[in-house]
């Protein structure tokens, strides 16, 4: 193995610990504890561990949460009705809505109506734009791209001036994750299921961000030497001698590329743990921007 791993879980605990203790510092000088609204629509197994482990977060870093559950036929206007509440309560400093949402709802109307200071996954339209645009500041970042390149800079891996792929273009992931670099001042090259020929654009890569959702597509030949790889996927490879007959892997396989890349996150362990360590990140900045 040639590549140095990039230890998401350990990297995270450490945003967790400085988060913690910043929020202990905010209510020893009598502000408001923070606290986060979680919104899950329907009943969608992933979408409710994923909420559930946010909740769990911020119990431990001493964040209120404020979680809501709302029928899978739920109405726009019901949606769109609590997102209005909570945006109107003062306990409430950051507000999720979990997507996917069901088909029925307009997913772009619904973040557009969370208040732009309580918008702590950073999907509202203004703070994507903001990110898109040379000189502006969103108020938050994506936390899953935050999380990648927190990673980079964590290890670090120079960015400026570095040739980065992004593979895939999801709102959650790629796209804002190209944004990211760019703003960091990498030259950004998004493949997408439309690329012709990604093995050959992959091998100029310095720098290599997978978040394509297919299991270990990227080959150990496709990886330049020393490269640094951040493997967003969560994938499900049967694996007999496990008790639930699978094991995570993630978008790139890993036992190849581990041999030829400079950096690399495994999977579980490396991105993960990230998103909702800069969920927490984002969440105590709402509260410290709400109540200066
Ligand atoms: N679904 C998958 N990832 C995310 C995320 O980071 N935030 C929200 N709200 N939904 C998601």
């Amino acid at each position: 193995m040639t590549a140095k791993l990039i230890d998401g879980k350990a990297i995270a605990q450490k945003v967790r610990e400085e988060v913690k203790a910043e929020v202990e510092k905010m209510v020893a000088a009598g502000k408001p504890r923070p606290g986060l609204a979680t919104v899950l629509v329907g009943d969608r197994v992933d979408s409710a561990t994923y909420v559930r482990m946010k909740q769990k977060a911020c119990a431990e870093l001493g964040i209120e949460s404020f979680g809501h559950h709302l029928p899978a036929d739920a109405s726009q206007e019901e949606v769109e009705g609590l997102v209005r509440e909570l945006n109107a309560d003062p306990r409430v400093n950051g507000i999720l809505v979990q997507l996917p949402l069901p088909s029925h709802l307009d997913e772009e109307k619904v973040l557009q109506a969370i208040d732009l200071e309580k918008d702590v996954d950073g999907f509202h339209p203004i703070n994507i734009g903001r990110l898109a645009q040379k000189g502006r500041e969103p108020l938050f970042v994506p936390c899953t791209p935050y999380g990648c390149i927190y990673l980079l800079k964590e290890a670090g891996v120079q960015i400026d001036g570095a040739n980065a792929v992004v593979l895939g273009r999801s709102n959650i992931v790629g796209m804002p994750a190209a944004l990211l670099l760019i703003a960091e001042n990498a030259t950004v090259t998004v493949c997408h299921s439309h690329t012709r020929n990604i093995p050959e654009i992959v091998r100029q890569a310095d720098i290599l961000i997978a978040a394509i959702g297919k299991r270990e597509f990227v080959r150990g030949d496709w990886i330049k030497p020393g490269a640094a790889v951040i493997d967003v996927g969560i994938n499900q490879k049967e694996d007999p001698t496990k008790k639930r007959g699978y094991r995570l892997v993630g978008d790139v396989n890993f036992d190849e590329a581990k041999e030829v890349a400079g950096w690399i996150t495994p999977v579980p362990g490396g991105v993960g743990p990230m998103t909702i360590a800069m969920l927490m990140k984002n969440t105590l900045r709402a509260a410290q921007i709400q109540n200066p």
